[in-house]
Protein backbone atom coordinates (compact mmCIF):
# COMPACT_ATOMS: atom_id res chain seq x y z
CA UNK A 1 0.00 0.00 0.00
CA UNK A 2 1.48 3.41 -0.96
CA UNK A 3 -0.15 6.30 0.69
CA UNK A 4 -0.80 9.42 -1.92
CA UNK A 5 2.72 10.83 -3.09
CA UNK A 6 4.67 7.75 -1.77
CA UNK A 7 7.82 7.02 -4.22
CA UNK A 8 9.85 4.23 -4.22
CA UNK A 9 12.77 5.88 -4.44
CA UNK A 10 14.68 4.07 -7.37
CA UNK A 11 16.23 0.96 -7.04
CA UNK A 12 16.71 -2.29 -8.81
CA UNK A 13 17.47 -6.23 -7.66
CA UNK A 14 19.90 -8.22 -8.95
CA UNK A 15 19.28 -11.33 -11.07
CA UNK A 16 15.15 -10.91 -10.00
CA UNK A 17 12.52 -10.26 -12.16
CA UNK A 18 10.08 -7.74 -10.29
CA UNK A 19 6.27 -7.37 -11.46
CA UNK A 20 3.95 -5.38 -9.80
CA UNK A 21 0.18 -5.46 -10.33
CA UNK A 22 -2.53 -2.10 -9.34
CA UNK A 23 -4.75 -3.38 -7.55
CA UNK A 24 -6.36 0.24 -6.68
CA UNK A 25 -5.64 4.15 -7.14
CA UNK A 26 -2.79 4.67 -9.53
CA UNK A 27 1.02 4.86 -9.77
CA UNK A 28 3.72 5.80 -12.40
CA UNK A 29 6.83 4.40 -13.02
CA UNK A 30 9.66 7.21 -14.15
CA UNK A 31 6.93 9.88 -13.79
CA UNK A 32 6.22 8.28 -16.89
CA UNK A 33 2.70 7.30 -17.87
CA UNK A 34 -0.71 6.23 -15.72
CA UNK A 35 -1.00 2.68 -14.18
CA UNK A 36 -3.94 2.60 -13.32
CA UNK A 37 -6.14 -0.72 -11.72
CA UNK A 38 -5.44 -3.98 -13.89
CA UNK A 39 -2.26 -2.67 -15.07
CA UNK A 40 1.11 -4.95 -14.83
CA UNK A 41 4.59 -3.04 -14.70
CA UNK A 42 7.08 -5.86 -15.50
CA UNK A 43 10.98 -4.51 -14.16
CA UNK A 44 13.55 -6.89 -15.87
CA UNK A 45 16.68 -8.09 -13.55
CA UNK A 46 18.99 -5.23 -12.57
CA UNK A 47 16.44 -2.81 -14.12
CA UNK A 48 16.61 0.44 -11.94
CA UNK A 49 12.88 1.32 -11.33
CA UNK A 50 11.39 4.24 -9.03
CA UNK A 51 7.18 3.89 -8.23
CA UNK A 52 5.32 6.81 -7.23
CA UNK A 53 1.97 7.17 -6.25
CA UNK A 54 -0.74 9.20 -7.43
CA UNK A 55 -1.14 12.61 -5.09
CA UNK A 56 -4.82 12.24 -4.44
CA UNK A 57 -5.33 8.39 -3.25
CA UNK A 58 -3.74 5.41 -2.11
CA UNK A 59 -2.30 3.05 -4.24
CA UNK A 60 -2.40 -0.94 -3.63
CA UNK A 61 -0.31 -3.11 -5.59
CA UNK A 62 0.78 -6.69 -5.51
CA UNK A 63 4.00 -7.10 -6.11
CA UNK A 64 6.15 -10.64 -6.97
CA UNK A 65 9.51 -11.60 -7.38
CA UNK A 66 10.93 -14.32 -10.14
CA UNK A 67 14.63 -15.25 -9.67
CA UNK A 68 16.96 -18.15 -9.38
CA UNK A 69 15.86 -19.73 -5.96
CA UNK A 70 19.68 -19.07 -4.79
CA UNK A 71 18.99 -15.53 -5.18
CA UNK A 72 15.46 -15.16 -3.93
CA UNK A 73 16.24 -15.04 -0.17
CA UNK A 74 19.00 -13.21 -0.01
CA UNK A 75 17.94 -10.39 -2.21
CA UNK A 76 18.03 -7.04 -1.26
CA UNK A 77 17.19 -3.80 -2.91
CA UNK A 78 20.10 -1.83 -4.63
CA UNK A 79 19.41 1.71 -4.25
CA UNK A 80 20.33 4.38 -6.46
CA UNK A 81 21.57 6.67 -3.50
CA UNK A 82 22.05 6.69 0.27
CA UNK A 83 19.17 7.40 2.29
CA UNK A 84 18.82 10.91 3.82
CA UNK A 85 20.08 10.85 7.91
FE1 LIG B 1 11.48 -2.97 -6.98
Amino acid sequence: MFTPRTTDPTHCHQGITESYFCLSGSISEHDVGVYAPGSLILNRPDHPHRITANEREPALLADAWVGHPEKLPTQKMTFSRQPRR
